[in-house]
């Protein structure tokens, strides 16, 4: 059984809101917040709940950290580079911090549940105000209102499995598209990932909750409902499993797109299959992380599937789901990974020709199992083989979208036009990128597009009536 968050406990920070709230009512000014997600779409969601929190604490929002009366990073470490750059925009706050020494600076999210991590903000940035760990998201106003109180630095990094929270308040980014997390945590470990050692044990909301949560959305006008996990095909809501979850969502009324990250090979049923495919409201894309194209390293990764049972998947499912857009995640260079280990990653992009791929070459994470093993091969030899990758790639993209040409796809319009400023743009059910003629009233509807022209990473078309 996951651990929830009692009800006294959400309301005892219902409390430190209010009491933080008095305090930033006696300001001169409305305060102000900066707040920025790095990372995969679970913490954005984790960054609108922070975000919703401060709503609560009397704080409107700037785009600008230099306007900003508090400042908070919510950073990632998946790789190293993640966290390189969170460092370096820590650093650049300290003259932000001596010129109005009344700023407070917070960081949160993954990277800083690593005890290394939290020691070296310690050590280098004293500037720093607060540093606080996934697991205790919810005790931020609390958090908050004790450096307002005492005016000291607060560092909580509680060790945990993870705790499930309902009732944070949430201030959404978008007034039509909202993600959902229906679980939080991962068990998996495979061996190049941190995931596992900074969100705690896989553990998933009632479905009764989610439920609640995404009824309430499409009643207020949502239009696309992002479901979120690590690992969504091992969702277990009290004996409800995903594609169960799917169905009773499916059924809703209204006109919506669901959508869910991410699937594991290991775990992606031939059934969830057929429940996309005789859904009314779910997307026909399916992102079906691989990572490798050689058995041999999906052994060492601990991804406990192989190439050929991944084939039968994809094969399945571009039979039952003919309009299906396939996406994948890729790491070249893991440890010990040779360049014939790799030539069967090209040879397995060549095969599936995927509509489109994200591609990193590997990186350490201090203490994951692969941090331990040997790797030889260079980071300028991984380059050669991902600009190598990155060029097959871009040829299946483009291939796979030839089929669109003349299409009518019914488009959920989002903005302003990603390949020309002039256009707008959205996602087909597909979750395909399109760019068409329309106009500011278009914004959160869906409109039928006629595609007229393909590109690698998108479709641009015309409205019709
Ligand atoms: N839970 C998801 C992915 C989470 S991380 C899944 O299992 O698919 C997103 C992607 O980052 C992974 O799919 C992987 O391709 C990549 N990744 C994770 N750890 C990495 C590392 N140490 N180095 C390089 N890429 C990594
Ligand atoms: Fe990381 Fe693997 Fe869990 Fe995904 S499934 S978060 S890659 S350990
Ligand atoms: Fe990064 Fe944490 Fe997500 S490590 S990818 S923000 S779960």
């Amino acid at each position: 059984m996951p651990q929830f968050v009692s009800d006294e406990e959400v309301k005892e920070q219902g409390f430190f809101m209010k009491r933080v709230c008095a305090v930033t009512h006696m300001f001169d000014h409305v305060p102000l917040a900066y707040t920025h997600s790095y990372g995969c779409q679970q913490n954005v969601s984790d960054g609108e709940k922070i975000n919703g929190m401060l709503y609560r604490m009397g704080y409107d929002f700037t785009d600008d950290p230099e306007k900003a009366d508090f400042i908070l990073y919510n950073t990632c470490a998946v790789r190293e580079n993640a966290e390189n750059r969170v460092f370096g925009n820590l650093g650049a706050l300290k003259h932000l911090k001596n010129r109005n020494p009344n700023l407070i600076i917070a960081v949160c999210g993954c990277m800083v549940q690593q005890q290394h991590i939290a020691d070296r903000i310690k050590k280098t940035f004293p500037f720093v105000d607060l540093v606080f760990g996934t697991h205790v998201l919810h005790k931020f106003p609390e958090h908050l209102y004790s450096i307002f109180a005492e005016g000291k630095r607060v560092y909580s990094l509680p060790e945990s499995e993870g705790v499930i929270c309902e009732g944070i308040p949430v201030k959404r980014d978008s007034k039509f598209k909202a993600s959902v997390p229906i679980m939080y945590g991962c068990n998996n470990f495979c061996t190049y990932c941190i995931v596992p050692y900074v969100r705690g044990r896989e553990r998933s909301r009632n479905p009764e909750e989610i439920i609640s949560e995404v009824s309430g959305l499409i009643e207020k006008g949502y239009k696309e409902i992002l479901l979120l996990g690590q690992n969504v095909n091992s969702y277990d809501g009290n004996g409800v499993d995903f594609k169960e979850l799917l169905k009773k969502l499916d059924n809703l009324e209204g006109e919506f797109k669901i959508s869910f990250m991410t699937s594991h090979p290991k775990d992606c049923s031939f059934e969830l299959i057929d429940t996309i495919a005789e859904s009314r409201h779910i997307s026909w894309h399916l992102h079906l992380p691989v990572q490798s194209g050689s058995n041999r390293i999906l052994k060492l990764m601990n991804r406990h599937y192989d190439i050929e049972h991944y084939l039968s998947l994809v094969e399945y499912a571009r039979k039952r789901i003919p309009e299906l857009q396939l996406t994948t995640d890729i790491i070249v260079g893991f440890p010990g990974e040779t360049y014939e280990d790799f030539c069967e990653t090209l040879e397995l992009m060549k095969k599936v020709k995927y509509d489109s791929a994200f591609t990193f070459i590997y990186s350490k994470r201090e203490g994951t199992k692969a941090a331990e093993m040997d790797d030889p091969i260079s980071e300028e030899e991984k380059g050669k083989w991902f600009r190598e990758l990155l060029e097959v790639q871009g040829k299946s993209g483009e291939e796979a979208y030839k089929k669109y040409e003349g299409k009518v796809l019914r488009v959920l319009c989002e903005g302003k036009g990603r390949t020309d400023e002039s256009l707008y743009t959205g996602k087909s059910r597909q979750n395909i990128i399109v760019d068409f003629n329309g106009d500011e009233q278009h914004i959160g509807k869906f409109v039928d597009v006629k595609i007229t022209k393909v590109l690698n990473w998108a479709l641009v078309g015309e409205i019709i009536q």
